[in-house]
């Protein structure tokens, strides 16, 4: 681990600040250690240059206040575009994706593309790869989309993601392996924005920062009063599968493709379809477990990346994570049941092949008892497992904190910029998690699509579990600055994320 000034990570990553920040320190030039490789470094084009990027995929988003419909309750959100989820991103392999980010929004901004591993400087993270996006801004992202499979994008300031800011990023393979008819993605999240309270009323209750004496804070013991902070922090939501303690958040609605349960999104096909489904978990603090009715899905990804094909019943998806199942669709209509987690709700959507009427609501599929998509029974495809190669260096981490001082972090300290573990291109990492809490957490890496050590598990996210440990390996070949972080939207923010950075 290294330490490097602040200034310095803002002058080597980032141009605009670098003419100020020489002028403002140059007493302090000489101790500055121009050990890691800026943002838009040389060796970050270099990197970039050998993704041989193709042709060039235009798109323009705008975030932007909107008043959207859940289906029968409208809520005022910030989305992209005019709708949640914003429209779906859809490139092959190989191709540039040019995005223009109009900020509209009464707060600075920026796109963080999960799961890609693209140029470091199109990484979106505002005081590492860029500066934030001011309101009334454009910021235009440019980078090669290298590997098929499922992503998505969303913010990375604050907890914008837990607004209405994401949507699906698809990057088509070009030789598509996979025999389907049909494809339907399917974007899961948690919601409350605009009906229940904000996410930022959401943080300063779960962190006191309201002014609360935590000790009296309503949720607590004392009793909830309905429009206060207080009210939004969950109290006593288990779940076996997450190994304790579900969630931190109240929602009072859970959405399928930003739809409510009552008024579902539709997919519409003829009895027999072999339906490739997209599922993406886009919520702050919301695990989802995820069966259709009446079938069995076939696991073929997880995080974008083959699986050896597993016939399951259910798979449990964290926040940041992506599965895609395959399908062949009976006659009849069928939920596709989200079930929140330990949170005693669901999303759902529909699918119709024939003329039946829909099932009541609150159906609950028996497959979501059945058997599950676990880690241990998931094999990478040959063709994405990592080559072999030697452990050249292990990260330690220690996930710790909690939720009485919402003090979430990594090794016992909240993010702190300064903290950079350093790693050397050419390198076998291994990220050592150890889980000192008593809650799970989706653990994920930007840039780089590691392999769990056990099975070779090609992921980006990682749920570890409370008193567990998870082992994982990356190949350091994608130099710059990157993000390690819990997807709880909230613990993220509270402190649990720190950055690895490649060594000039
Ligand atoms: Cu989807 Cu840094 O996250
Ligand atoms: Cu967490």
């Amino acid at each position: 681990m290294r330490s490097i000034d602040r200034r310095t990570l803002l002058r080597g990553g980032l141009g605009l600040v670098g003419a100020a920040a020489l002028t403002a320190c140059t007493t302090r030039r000489a101790e500055v250690p121009s050990a890691f490789v800026s943002p838009n470094g040389a060796e970050v084009r270099a990197a970039e240059a050998r993704r041989r990027p193709g042709a060039i995929r235009e798109f323009h988003l705008t975030a932007a206040e909107r008043q959207v419909d859940l289906g029968g309750t409208t809520v005022s959100t910030w989305t992209y575009g005019e709708q949640v989820p914003g429209a779906q991103i859809r490139v092959t392999a190989g191709e540039v994706v040019r995005a223009r980010l109009s900020n509209r929004l009464p707060a600075d901004t920026s796109i963080h593309w999960h799961g890609l591993a693209l140029r470091n400087d199109a990484d979106g993270v505002p005081g590492v790869t860029q500066q934030p996006i001011k309101p009334g801004t454009e910021f235009v992202y440019e980078f090669t989309a290298p590997d098929p499979g499922t992503y998505w994008f969303h913010p990375h300031s604050g907890i914008q993601l837990d607004r209405g800011l994401y949507a699906a990023l698809i990057v088509e393979d070009p030789r598509e392996p996979l025999g389907y008819d049909a494809e339907w993605v399917v974007v899961l999240d948690d919601w409350l924005d605009g009906v229940s309270g904000t996410p930022d009323e959401v943080l300063a209750g779960l962190t006191g920062g309201s002014g609360m004496d935590h000790g009296a804070m309503p949720g607590m013991g004392g009793t909830p009063s309905p429009g206060t902070t207080g009210d939004h922090m969950l109290m006593g939501a288990r779940s076996l599968l997450l190994g304790g303690d579900a969630g931190d958040v109240r929602y009072p609605h859970f959405l399928l493709n930003g739809r409510l349960p009552g008024a579902p999104d539709v997919l519409r096909a003829k009895p027999g379809t072999r339906l490739r489904i997209r599922l993406i978990n886009a919520a702050g603090d919301t695990a989802f477990r995820v069966a259709l009715a009446e079938h069995r899905l076939t696991v073929t990804h997880t995080d974008g990346f083959a699986t050896e094909p597993l016939e399951v019943d259910t798979v449990l998806i964290g926040m940041g994570e992506r599965y895609d199942v395959l399908v062949t669709l009976n006659d009849g209509v069928f939920p596709l049941v989200a079930q929140a987690e330990g949170k005693g709700a669901a999303a759902r959507g529909l699918i119709r092949t024939g003329k039946a009427a829909a099932p009541p609501i609150d159906a609950r599929p028996a497959e979501l008892d059945g058997a599950i998509a676990r880690y241990a029974r998931l094999r990478p495809a040959p063709a994405v497992r990592l080559a072999q190669q030697a452990t050249d260096r292990t990260i330690k981490l220690e996930l710790t904190g909690g939720m009485m001082r919402y003090d979430w972090g990594f090794n016992g300290r909240r993010y702190d910029p300064k903290v950079i573990h350093t790693i050397r291109s050419g390198e076998r990492v291994r990220l050592s998690l150890v889980n000192r809490t008593t809650m799970w957490h989706p653990i994920h890496l930007h840039g780089h699509t590691f392999a769990l050590a056990a099975t070779g598990l090609r992921k980006d996210t990682v749920n570890v579990l409370p008193n567990q440990s998870v082992e994982v390996d990356f190949a350091a070949d994608n130099p710059g600055l990157w993000m390690l972080h819990c997807h709880n939207i909230y613990h993220a923010e509270a402190g649990m994320m720190t950055l690895i950075g490649y060594q000039t």
